[in-house]
């Protein structure tokens, strides 16, 4: 089953001259690849991850593992890097991405971590 990766397509980057903001940018980049490469991801857009301030900003979720939130990839040249984690926890049970196997990218970028419990298909009904 596919993992899912969140991009956040409003980030803009400080003295970017593209008119295209940089979040969508890496949304296209990260959407052809696995397109043609990568069968083991969705590539879902979203509108802020409220990380402004570390664009551009992605999220790695799936049912019953860690979320990871991630930050400061650049528009262009990040979807490799990200693929390749991505891919490191699609085959981790719980999700969690070993820090030494991690791209360089995703070991800098790391924003935060949460843990499975916090899905709400898992929480008792009480506390929905
Ligand atoms: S605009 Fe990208 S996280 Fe808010």
């Amino acid at each position: 089953m596919p993992i899912r990766i969140y991009v956040c397509t409003t980030c803009k980057t400080p003295d970017d001259p593209s008119p295209e903001r940089a979040g969508a940018r890496l949304f296209k980049s990260l959407h052809e690849v696995t397109q043609t490469h990568q069968s083991d991801v969705i590539i879902e857009g979203v509108e802020c991850l409220s990380v402004c301030k570390r664009p551009c900003t992605i999220a790695f979720a799936d049912q019953n593992k860690w979320t990871y939130i991630y930050g400061d990839f650049t528009a262009d040249d990040s979807a490799e890097q990200i693929l390749a984690c991505a891919s490191l926890y699609a085959h981790a049970a719980d999700g969690l991405i070993p820090w030494k196997e991690r791209p360089d990218a995703l070991k800098k970028g790391v924003i935060a971590r949460l843990p499975a419990s916090l899905n709400s298909s898992r929480l008792p009904e009480a506390q929905q």
